[in-house]
């Protein structure tokens, strides 16, 4: 990654630049996304800023050139009793001009760094056609366990997801 990037937590202060990038993002890769930017463009900045979590496991990572953001992360714990032991990634997402210079790899590492302290598994799916992202993600170990047919549809058109876990435990024992 090179050396003027930094990553760091999101606060709600940073929730302009984070809107941006998320509607960028659910814009230019619709089929990476389970939300979509009809839904999220109309929200207000109080909604966004209020979707940042300020404590506790739940977190958003960004990646930062100076001061824009240009990737980011998401990981988020099930809340339900008997699911806390699990969290997922979601909401990956590294500008085109950033690509392919290690930044989604250390955005998703941060992301399994930070679980690992929470939870013993993270999952997280993945757009089956979608290269360049199960390639970043089972690069750092996570493993495919199935497949969603017709996962995410858009207009006519419906995409297969695969869902994949890393088991923190067994990372940590290894
Ligand atoms: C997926 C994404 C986050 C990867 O970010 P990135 O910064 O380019 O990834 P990295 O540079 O860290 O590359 C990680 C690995 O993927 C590979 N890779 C990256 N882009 C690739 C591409 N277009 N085709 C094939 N492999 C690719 C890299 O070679 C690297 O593999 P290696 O470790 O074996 O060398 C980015 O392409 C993106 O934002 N895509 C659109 C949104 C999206 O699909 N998000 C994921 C939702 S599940």
């Amino acid at each position: 990654m090179s050396a003027n990037l930094s990553i760091r937590l999101l606060h709600p202060s940073d929730a302009q630049a984070y809107r941006d990038l998320r509607l960028e993002a659910l814009k230019s890769s619709p089929a990476a996304f389970g939300s979509s930017y009809e839904e999220e463009s109309p929200l207000p900045i109080q909604t966004i800023k209020a979707r940042i979590p300020v404590s506790g496991p739940n977190a958003i990572f960004g990646a930062f050139s100076d001061k824009a953001l240009v990737g980011m992360a998401g990981f988020a714990v099930y809340e339900r009793m008997k699911a806390r032991h699990k969290g997922v990634m979601w909401g990956v997402f590294v500008k085109p001009d950033w690509r392919k210079q290690a930044v989604g790899k250390a955005l998703v590492q941060q992301v399994i760094d930070h679980a690992s302290r929470h939870v013993i598994m993270l999952e997280a799916a993945v757009g089956l056609a979608n290269e360049s992202a199960r390639r970043t993600y089972h690069s750092l170990g996570f493993r495919p366990y199935g497949i969603e047919r017709k996962a995410i549809r858009i207009g006519d058109t419906f995409y297969d997801e695969e869902l994949l876990y890393l088991d923190l435990a067994r990372l940590a024992g290894a």
